[in-house]
């Protein structure tokens, strides 16, 4: 096979292939290294962090459907010291570029955590997760208003030096205005999309399927609806995008890129086949030598 070159830029990070596994899906790495080798990924996202642990929803927290996942694990995750003290240092002997999920329950706590992160050695950048409430405004959540977002973003591209990548939440009108909003915060780039809130009803029971009665749709159910707003946001915005949503396989991660994503992650798929990223990574080097395309870089919103 022809060798061809499977690098990306997003913000100050290269990348050298666009496929990231996403947040929430792929534990903290080290489960996974028994399926392949990790330092073969364009880069690994553990679970969302904030600064304090979190014990998450009461179960049950996922419930399979059509084409998808509803899950309501409801962040749960061992905290920043923790996190640091006992999963960091797994990352440390990879070549893999690490990349943090974080968020917080007020601006003060998302500002507080990204200059924690920016003072740890072994971090390529980081991924702040936008869909929570904030608790002092009465729970809007931060990646449903503008003007929120905004604030956020500019208040926290301050606080830190490393690549800001700000995830946006799907369960909004406009999704492009979200984009242009954190953009002119200062993000370095964007990645969307995370799950469309949902739910499930047991008919027997008459309960929910979910102890917290709602959660959020992930997996190839979402994939249609995650490919518009790649493109919507790719014609509103100058940054890269990183393009997410159901993504199972090569041909839906050639997909997201001709759609205009620089790069792309996948999470339900992980759930699946747990090596569903490196077979992705083989499925690219293919497709571009059967077409003889030697940059993936030149597919980059090359629709149409
Ligand atoms: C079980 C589970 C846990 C998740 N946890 C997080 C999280 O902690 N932070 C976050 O930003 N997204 C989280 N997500 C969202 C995924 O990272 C991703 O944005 C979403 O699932 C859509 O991609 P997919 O269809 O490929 O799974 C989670 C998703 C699932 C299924």
């Amino acid at each position: 096979m022809q060798s061809c070159d499977l690098t990306v830029k997003i913000g100050n990070l290269v990348l050298k292939n666009p496929v990231i596994v996403s947040s929430g899906t792929f534990g903290f790495g080290e489960e996974f290294k028994d399926f392949f080798d990790l330092n073969q990924l364009g880069a690994i996202i553990p679970k969302g962090i904030s600064l304090e642990p979190m014990a998450g929803n009461p179960p049950p927290r996922i419930f399979e459907t059509e084409g998808g996942l509803i899950n309501s694990i409801g962040l749960q995750n061992p905290g920043f010291q923790e996190f640091i003290k006992n999963k960091l240092p797994y990352y440390r002997h990879l070549k893999t570029p690490l990349i943090i999920n974080f968020f917080g329950n007020t601006q003060k706590e998302y500002i507080e955590l990204a200059r924690r992160f920016d003072d740890v050695r072994g971090i390529s950048g980081l991924e702040m997760n936008i869909s929570c409430p904030n608790i002092k405004k009465g729970g809007i959540v931060f990646g449903t208003d503008p003007r929120m977002a905004y604030r956020l973003a500019h208040a926290v591209r301050k606080a830190t030096k490393l690549t800001l990548i700000v995830k946006l939440s799907p369960n909004v009108t406009d999704i492009a205005l979200m984009a242009k909003s954190v953009e002119e915060g200062g993000a370095n780039a964007i990645s969307l999309v995370n799950t469309f809130r949902a739910m499930a009803i047991n008919i027997h029971s008459k309960k929910p399927e979910l102890g917290n009665i709602m959660g959020g749709l992930s997996g190839p159910a979402i994939k249609p609806i995650a490919l518009r707003m790649v493109w919507e946001v790719h014609q509103a915005v100058k940054v890269p995008i990183i393009g997410m949503g159901g993504i199972m396989n090569a041909e839906d991660v050639i997909e997201f890129i001709l759609a205009g994503a620089s790069a792309i992650q996948m999470g339900t798929a992980n759930l699946i086949n747990p090596r569903a990223g490196i077979e992705a990574i083989q499925g690219i080097k293919k497709y571009l030598t059967q077409n003889k395309i030697d940059r993936i870089q030149k597919l980059i919103g090359a629709f149409g």
